[in-house]
């Protein structure tokens, strides 16, 4: 398929596996982090940023991934990426575990997968033209066009995500954030990947921007056929872009399943109390005085435990299962939630 870049055919680097509808597999994945001590005698504590994770990505779908601050986003997208190691947990890509490969093959495999950040600013160097910008990953790839085609491929690439080829030459400085945006998704797009990760791109950018850059990545999605992985904390923007959604609470996959029915219907008490904030119709959380007098929890059982309106004494004891919907024939992601609530 082209993606309008001009490349030649020779990036063509789809890695064909008709066996499974999914792309990425990720399975039981957990991190966790050492806390910055505050004093050199403080003692050692950890922080676990992401808790026992699993949910598959279907080939060419936008899965978005919702949570607030600190609930483990960008820690889970940077570990799709390798860009860190999980704690434990695999990640299989198109079958492959992706945790196991170490330094060259992983290097290989890193074409079929990009990341756009969400700081257009700092993730691109200054002093570069967006020409070396867009040459770094095609030449680290041998898959830089012969010469005389080069400007015409990279020009093509500029097109493709809004730009000018006269852009070229310019300076990451002297873009809009928009534009300088849209260059780092045009060097993320130039090794065509199967798989494009965007963490929180479009939250330095005012709304109409973002919205430009909200329908390019619909753009790839459709007309590329990317799989994206779109990171973000606003649900408005999760509604209309994605396919399927995972909601994160405190490094704890709450709840997942397609966006429309998980919009639709939430059933977790946390996403119910996340997405009434869509609706305007803010739930009476916290209605349950947290500061009852209760034992403390000895094990970290439910995180939603303290803010829970619908919170039992069984929530107290045991962990919350994994409830899975019922999943129809067709369905490539049955709805999930993690609670004591029935689905
Ligand atoms: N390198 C790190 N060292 C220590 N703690 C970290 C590190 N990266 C992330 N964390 C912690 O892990 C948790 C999840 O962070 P993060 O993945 O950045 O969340 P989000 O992207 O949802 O805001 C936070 O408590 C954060 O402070
Ligand atoms: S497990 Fe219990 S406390 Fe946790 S969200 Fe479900 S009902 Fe609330
Ligand atoms: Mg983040």
């Amino acid at each position: 398929m082209d993606n309008g870049s001009g490349l030649s055919q020779t990036t063509e680097n789809t890695v064909k596996n008709t066996q499974s509808p999914y792309l990425l597999d990720i399975s039981r994945i957990s991190r966790v982090f050492d806390k910055p001590r505050e004093t050199l005698f403080s003692r050692k504590e950890t922080i676990i940023a992401l808790q026992d994770i699993s949910f598959r990505i279907p080939r060419r779908s936008i899965v978005g991934l919702v949570g607030e601050t600190g609930s483990g986003k960008t820690t889970l997208g940077r570990i799709v990426m390798r860009l860190i190691d999980p704690t434990s947990g695999t990640i299989l890509y198109n079958g492959q575990d992706l945790t196991a490969l170490r330094k060259e093959p992983l290097r290989r495999m890193r074409k079929h997968f990009q990341m756009v950040f969400q700081d257009p600013y700092s993730s691109l160097d200054p002093r570069m033209t967006v020409r070396s910008i867009l040459e770094e990953p095609l030449s680290a790839h041998n898959m830089l066009p012969p010469s005389k085609e080069e400007t015409q491929a990279l020009g093509d690439l500029l097109t493709r995500v809004g730009l000018r080829p006269s852009d070229l030459d310019r300076l990451p400085k002297e873009f809009s954030g928009g534009g300088r945006q849209r260059i780092g998704i045009a060097r993320a797009i130039a090794l065509k990947p199967e798989l494009l990760v965007a963490d929180e791109p479009i939250a330095s950018l005012d709304v109409s921007i973002g919205a430009q850059i909200i329908n390019l990545f619909s753009s790839l999605n459709e007309e590329d056929r990317m799989t994206l992985l779109f990171i973000s904390h606003d649900l408005s923007v999760i509604r209309y872009l994605t396919d399927y959604v995972v909601i994160l609470y405190r490094g704890l996959k709450v709840e997942s399943g397609p966006t429309k029915s998980v919009f639709a219907q939430p059933f977790h008490p946390y996403s119910k109390q996340l997405l009434s904030s869509l609706s305007g119709e803010p739930q009476q959380m916290a209605a349950r005085e947290s500061r009852e007098k209760e034992q403390p929890l000895l094990l970290p059982l439910c995180p939603f435990y303290d803010q829970c309106p619908e919170r039992e004494p069984i929530c107290r004891t045991d962990p919350p299962p994994v409830r899975l919907g019922d999943a129809g024939l067709t369905d490539l992601w049955p709805r999930d939630m993690a609670c004591h609530k029935p689905l």
